[in-house]
């Protein structure tokens, strides 16, 4: 069906049958939203190169059809989106795949890790504005972060001037990040890409002009050659604190996993969310049901394109700097 917006025809669906793609630490959990927890949306697809992960959806997923190869996923015509779950440096050709194959496209964070690869996604998705492509910034969808929006484009805190923000994950001895870090673009392309992001869409999308990082390496000697690392003893422990002219807001400053106040002869405490997982399980559930909504016919939700661009290209000047040494002007 095409419906119209503005001047543009959408092709809209009622039922999105989606295709999830990477069914690795962060493709299962998207997986299962989608096959059980979206409304409007049948996972009826799911690719994976690798045979345990595909004996996973077997035993896991409503029998969605599988496959090892992403190519013959888009010759599915049955298939009108598709779910990028995959390295970060393979997302941007496979958005372009997708929309050549004339899918809609959600595609987990970093949108690449190069700019002009950004800007290659963007010119060619300008091609097809019949179809949404989102970038998984779920950290809007937060139930938190979304307050705490509502209540500054209210002018509730006056008018915003400054944001703090840090994502980072728990210590972990078994050296995932260590492994992960070679594909991930970086701690600032992995994950201070969050923090960009949050940052421009809650100070209302101004143009960064400068940037200066700096780093260290407090624990995985593995991590040296990517020169920062993320670790916090205690676990996931993100959050972000907005200043303005009348007022400021914190979100997740104390990082509780629950509201239970635990008092023994160690003292008063609260229990810290172990990973993202857990953190953000709500908003990864209300993205997905956002993008079926717009799939479906509804508005444009979360991080467009443009606002991935200019992540990867802010988070590209952080890692350009974290190595010099030296301010990089935009
Ligand atoms: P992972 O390494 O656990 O999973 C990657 C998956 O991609 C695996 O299933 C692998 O088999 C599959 N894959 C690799 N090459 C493929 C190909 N050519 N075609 C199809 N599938 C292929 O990685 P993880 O942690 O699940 O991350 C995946 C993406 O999700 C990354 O871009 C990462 O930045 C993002 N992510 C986002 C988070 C967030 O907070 N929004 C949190 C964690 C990850």
């Amino acid at each position: 069906m095409q419906q119209e917006h503005g001047d543009i025809l959408m092709t809209t669906v009622s039922n999105v049958r989606v295709g999830v793609v990477g069914l690795g630490r962060l493709g299962k959990r998207h997986a299962q939203n989608l096959a059980y927890r979206v409304p409007g949306a049948s996972l009826v697809a799911a690719c994976s190169p690798l045979e345990d992960e595909l004996e996973w959806a077997r035993s896991a997923l409503p029998a969605p059809r599988l496959y090892r190869d992403y190519a013959a996923l888009l010759e599915d015509r049955e298939v009108d989106a598709v779910w990028l779950v995959t390295p970060s440096a393979l997302h941007a050709q496979q958005i372009v795949d997708a929309l050549h194959a004339g899918k809609h496209v959600f595609c987990e964070k970093p949108l690449s890790l190069d700019v002009a690869e950004c800007e290659r996604v963007l010119a060619e998705a300008g091609r097809y504005p019949h179809l949404r492509v989102t970038i998984g910034f779920m950290r809007r969808f937060d139930p938190s972060y979304r307050d705490a929006f509502e209540r500054i484009e209210k002018g509730g805190i006056g008018r915003p001037f400054m944001v703090r923000s840090q994502t980072c994950d728990k210590n972990d001895p078994e050296g995932f990040f260590v492994r992960f870090a070679p594909t991930s673009g970086g701690i600032f392309l992995d994950c201070s890409v969050h923090d960009i992001d949050v940052a421009r869409w809650l100070l209302g999308n101004p143009r960064a002009t400068r940037v200066f990082a700096s780093g260290t390496v407090a624990l995985h000697e593995g991590l040296r050659e990517f020169g920062a690392s993320r670790t916090m003893a205690h676990g996931n422990d993100t959050g972000s604190e907005v200043i303005g002219t009348a007022g400021s807001l914190a979100i997740g400053r104390i990082p509780s996993l629950n509201r239970v106040e635990i008092a023994d002869a160690g003292g008063v405490r609260t229990e810290c969310t172990p990973t993202f997982f857990e953190r953000f399980e709500d908003a990864f559930l209300c993205e997905a049901q956002a993008f079926v909504a717009a799939v479906q016919g509804g508005a444009q939700a979360g991080a467009t394109l443009a606002d991935a661009l200019e992540a990867t290209r802010i988070g590209s000047a952080m890692r350009a700097s974290l190595a010099s040494g030296q301010p990089v002007v935009l």
